[in-house]
């Protein structure tokens, strides 16, 4: 059974100019429900890479990526921001978090993006901070 996060052949490429950096090269990988993973490799062997691909912040040079039966693997940047709104969450080293707004506004932001009301945005996660 496919991964919620299935990946096969996946290539990721740098072009500098003429000059092309390989640094994905065929990497297949299935992660299913409830799954924890971890991803290790020294420094410079494309986690980051990776990881950006997986969290639909960037798009593979050539292979296949189906998240939760989504097709991410061409899509372009609005498609992809949609992904991201409503499939999946990715906690940042940094926290980039937007420093004028409230904890709260931060957390309540996704939801207006996805075009909750403000009002509703701004209860519903104290809904889930309560449970
Ligand atoms: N935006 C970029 N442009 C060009 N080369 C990059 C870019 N991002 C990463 N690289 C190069 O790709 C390789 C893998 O980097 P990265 O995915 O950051 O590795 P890791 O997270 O495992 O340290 C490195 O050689 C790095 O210099
Ligand atoms: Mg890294």
């Amino acid at each position: 059974m496919p991964g919620i996060i299935h990946i096969e052949q996946l290539c990721k490429s740098y072009f500098m100019g003429q000059q092309e950096l390989q640094v994905l090269k065929g990497v297949s990988l299935d992660i299913h429900k409830n799954e924890y993973v971890s991803l290790m490799g020294p420094s410079g062997s494309g986690k980051s890479t990776l990881m950006n691909i997986l969290g639909c912040l960037d798009s593979p040079t050539a292979g296949t990526y189906i998240l939760n039966g989504h097709d991410v693997s061409k899509m372009h940047d609005n498609s992809l921001a949609e992904v991201r709104n409503k499939e999946i969450g990715f906690v940042f080293q940094q926290f980039n978090l937007l420093p004028r707004l409230t904890a709260l506004e931060n957390v309540a932001l996704p939801l207006i993006y996805a075009g909750v009301s403000k009002t509703n945005a701004m209860k519903k996660p104290c809904r889930y901070w309560k449970k």
